[in-house]
């Protein structure tokens, strides 16, 4: 008896408790004018359950509430048109928030992480590296090359393959091999299995205990750092040697002749500014983690829905671009890029479908005003751009909302990257191949698309 009556007074008392920390975070947070909403609990928040519902949570008080998400206190989803205010004005105090674990392991000199004029320098070496001319003027037979002889390994008669597994090991080593030249290798193996690490640390809470997701993704990210450094110095020196050809073979080539035209024209007191060696290293880091999850998510279930929907397949088979070549190994061109309109709509309408990306984050600099409200200065904006994909749009990309890849000043500079890696997968993989489920595995959308134990499928040679 004297037992239960303790065990009641410990639940009345944590009861209590429970209650007065959620009333205190409420407080704390109140403000005047803001839209309804709760703040769940101190330091968490409202994460658990947003991570749990997933898009549903979304639904929770209308098309505008307050929350805490992720360690701050969050509105959400606005209306589209103001949604593409937000995004569309970083100047008035609207600049990137993606949470602190990101922002860390990611590096100061992240693009995402700079605004204004630091922006500017590092956004347009992000361009000059990945963006639409550097794509098609140097890199296409890279990616054509590479992606028809990574296919070759998939497999054969009937041999069931994790597709997810083997799209993920693609747009890494793509991603390496874009950087630096690698490919495979111990080297190649090693910061794969760095790389994972410091991905599982950016979604993760910033807290650095022991044995946490976030405390071995800085880990990662110093080793990370350390071996960028390394390879940064040994290049310098090899392209100071007489043998180095003069081109550029790779980004961080691209990256180190821009530093010695950059160094040339100090001397003659112009001022173009060069790219230190810490906003270099960051710029590496982000060209390996900023597409990686939508690409080989958009490559995995582009796979699916094409099964899925054979007459679309049917119509993807390429056959004039195949009629104009003598073998259906053979390399593809810029123009038959161009061509593959049907192939780019299947990318769109995968990502549209799959929601491949649910929402941006920003962070306000001063109190703002919107649409009736006013968003108190330091509070994050999570701009649920989800909505914008079941709006009845007919012409996806000419469509002014639009935000598959952003817009405004931050639109995504490898857009045009993705595409062609994406374009040029569907064409030597549907040629290669043929394919069905194997096992009906579960795909998981949110916080991002995957499928948590594979998604396996049974492949044929043709
Ligand atoms: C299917 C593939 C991709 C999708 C759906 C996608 C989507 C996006 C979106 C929505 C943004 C805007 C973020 C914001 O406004 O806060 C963005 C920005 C960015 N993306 Fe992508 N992206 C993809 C692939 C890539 C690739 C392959 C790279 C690099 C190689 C890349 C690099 C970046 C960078 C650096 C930014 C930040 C730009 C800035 O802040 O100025 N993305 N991307």
């Amino acid at each position: 008896m004297a037992f239960l009556v303790s065990l009641g007074v410990a639940v009345g008392f944590l009861c209590v408790l429970c209650s007065f920390f959620r009333r205190w975070n409420e407080l704390r947070y109140w403000r005047r004018g803001l839209p309804p909403g709760t703040m769940g609990w101190p330091v968490v928040g409202d994460t658990i359950e947003f991570l749990r519902r997933g898009p549903d949570f979304m639904k929770k008080y209308g098309s505008l509430f307050t929350s805490h998400l992720l360690g701050s206190p969050c509105r959400e989803r606005g209306a589209l048109h103001v949604n593409r205010w937000i995004l569309m004005n970083e100047e008035k105090g609207l600049v990137p928030g993606y949470p602190r674990a990101m922002a860390e392991l990611l590096g100061e000199w992240n693009v995402t992480a700079v605004q204004g004029a630091a922006h500017r320098v590092v956004r347009g070496a992000m361009l000059s590296a990945v963006g639409p001319v550097a794509v098609r003027e140097r890199f296409f037979p890279t990616l054509d090359e590479f992606i028809r002889s990574h296919l070759c390994e998939w497999g054969a008669g009937g041999a069931i393959v994790d597709v997810q597994e083997k799209a993920r090991e693609m747009v890494f080593s793509l991603a390496l091999r874009l950087i630096a030249g690698i490919e495979t290798g111990e080297t190649a193996a090693e910061l794969k299995a760095e790389f994972f690490k410091l991905l599982r640390g950016t979604l993760s809470l910033a807290v650095a205990l022991p044995g946490s997701a976030y405390r071995r993704g800085l880990q990662a990210r110093n080793r990370i750092t350390r071996f960028l450094r390394a390879l940064i110095e040994e290049r310098r020196r090899w392209r100071r040697s007489p043998s180095a050809p003069k081109g550029s073979s790779d980004i961080l080539d691209l990256l180190l002749r821009e530093e010695e035209e950059g160094e040339q024209e100090q001397e003659h007191h112009q001022t173009r500014p060069k790219l230190t060696e810490d906003q270099m290293i960051d710029l590496l880091i982000a060209i390996m983690v900023a597409g990686f999850d939508n690409v080989y998510a958009t490559a995995m279930m582009a796979i699916k829905y094409l099964y899925d929907h054979p007459s679309a397949l049917q119509e993807l088979r390429h056959s004039e671009i195949r009629r104009r070549k003598s073998s259906p190994d053979e390399a593809l061109t810029w123009g038959d890029y161009t061509s593959m309109g049907f192939t780019r709509a299947v990318i769109l309408e995968t990502m549209r479908l799959a929601t491949i990306v649910n929402g941006l984050m920003r962070k306000t600099t001063d109190d703002i005003p919107i649409n009736g409200f006013v968003v108190p200065k330091g509070w994050k904006i999570y701009v649920h751009t989800r909505e914008a994909n079941y709006d009845s749009l007919r012409n996806l990309e000419k469509h002014q909302y639009f935000m598959l890849f952003g817009c405004g000043g931050r639109l995504c500079p490898g857009k045009e990257l993705s595409m062609v890696q994406l374009s040029l997968f569907l064409h030597h993989f549907l040629i290669k191949y043929r394919w069905e489920e194997a096992g009906g595995d579960k795909i998981a959308y949110f916080p991002r698309v995957e499928a948590p134990r594979g998604l396996r499928m049974r492949l044929w040679t043709n």
